[in-house]
């Protein structure tokens, strides 16, 4: 077990950087749902609307040439971020909900009657319900993926599943529930010896560890800005070139086109034939800045203090009777992610009781009803770690956690 911090980060100096965690006034530990933000990317939205508002990519005067140049520039550290070969792979959309329609609705297209798309158990909403609205289009075939009891996707599992009917394959790199880090590598490696496209979801994955789409071989992936550092309003959906270029726009309107007729259209070249109408500049700008503050504190260093923080809370939960942690046994398959229920407590009670003691938890199935029915519970409980949580934070919430039962009139539970 990791119960040393080896990130050597000043935690302490870290988290004025953080207003919220300042001034809310409690253990906030609800980071899958969305991350808090630092006061820079704050002021770099700030500072766009007060010094250079004006609609990128439309005006030639000197403000709307800033805000297209700044926009662009968090399109290229985006790229940067994700190891994309070039800018124009990356794709702003509003989050990553958006960014999974847009490629189920645009990759759909291709999908003929009879042919099979593959997803899994595990999935959030947002990376099932567009695929099955895609199929219900094409007459295609969904199949599900089931995970193991760690809530790994094993790829002989996959692969029992893929047929040359098989045409997208489409999974979590890290599931919202489990925290378990899927080997998307090898799916992929799966999937495309089949012929078919690999779309991964990296919405719980790329604010937490460094991800290199090229080395992961996907062809696309979708995440949102939200989740790591950045503003709410920004997703990215990231796609191979030579894929983005076949594929039809989703949303048509403003910006997306090089030439319109009253009869005939040709759409603009990528990443803009994606991006109808007026953009998230702002948003952008702040996440640009996120990405940058990320780098300055050093995205290897995040990663290694949430290890310590997961061991950290797995080891203490562990300890308390009537605790189950859903998925694997180790906490480092948790990354940071850890759901649980608690014996005869309902998790919407836990959750109140968490809130009366200032400590943020999400109770519900988490976008993931299909997967707590699969696990054989309505609902859990998730507490998700960022790295600027503190070893106090831990303390109190395991002390909380500890008085649920008793404080719910549950009976001991003798040892
Ligand atoms: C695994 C996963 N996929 C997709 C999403 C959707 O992200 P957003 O709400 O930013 O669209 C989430 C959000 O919680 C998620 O955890």
């Amino acid at each position: 077990m990791n119960r040393i911090d080896q990130s050597g980060l000043d935690i302490g100096k870290i988290r004025e950087d953080f207003p919220l965690l300042d001034t809310a006034g409690l253990a906030y530990l609800d980071n899958s749902a969305t991350s808090q933000k630092p006061l820079c990317v704050l002021e770099a939205e700030k500072d766009y609307y007060s010094r250079y508002n004006a609609n990128p990519m439309r005006g030639l005067y000197s403000i709307s040439v800033m805000a297209t140049d700044a926009y662009e520039e968090g399109r290229a550290l985006t790229a940067k971020l994700i190891g994309a070969s070039c800018s124009e792979e990356i794709i702003f959309t509003r989050n990553a909900s958006e960014s999974l329609n847009l490629a189920a609705y645009s990759l759909g297209s291709f999908l003929k009657q009879g042919d099979e798309i593959i997803i899994s158990v595990c999935e959030h909403h947002s990376n099932m319900l567009p695929w099955r609205a895609a199929a219900a289009r094409a007459g295609a075939v969904v199949r599900y993926l089931e995970p193991d009891a760690s809530g790994e996707l094993k790829v002989e599992d996959l692969e029992a599943l893929l047929s040359e009917r098989t045409r997208i394959v489409t999974l979590t790199h890290m599931s919202n529930v489990f925290g378990y880090l899927n080997d998307i590598r090898a799916l992929a490696g799966a999937a495309h010896r089949f012929g078919a496209w690999f779309v991964a979801d990296g919405s719980q994955s790329i604010p937490h560890i460094p991800v290199n789409v090229r080395e992961l071989g996907v062809d696309l992936m979708a995440f949102s800005a939200h989740k790591m550092l950045g503003p709410m309003g920004v997703g990215v959906l990231w796609g191979r070139a030579e894929l983005l270029e076949k594929m039809p726009p989703f949303l048509t309107g403003g910006e997306m086109i090089t030439k319109v007729t009253l009869d005939d259209c040709t759409w603009a070249p990528i990443p803009h034939k994606f991006e109808a109408g007026t953009v998230n500049a702002g948003g952008v700008i702040a996440f640009a800045e996120a990405i940058r503050y990320a780098e300055r504190i050093g995205r290897d260093k995040m990663a290694l203090r949430e290890q310590y923080l997961t061991d950290l809370a797995a080891d203490g939960m562990r300890k308390i009777p009537g605790v189950t942690l859903i998925g694997s046994e180790k906490a480092q398959d948790h990354h940071g992610v850890l759901t649980f229920h608690i014996r005869d407590v309902h998790p919407h009670d836990a959750a109140a009781i968490f809130d009366a003691d200032h400590i943020a938890v999400r109770a519900g199935h988490h976008c993931a009803q299909p997967l707590h029915k699969y696990l054989g519970v309505p609902s859990t409980i998730r507490a998700s770690l960022m790295f600027y949580n503190t070893e106090e934070e831990i303390g109190l919430f395991l002390e909380t956690l500890s008085t649920i039962r008793e404080r719910m009139g549950c009976p001991k539970i003798e040892e």
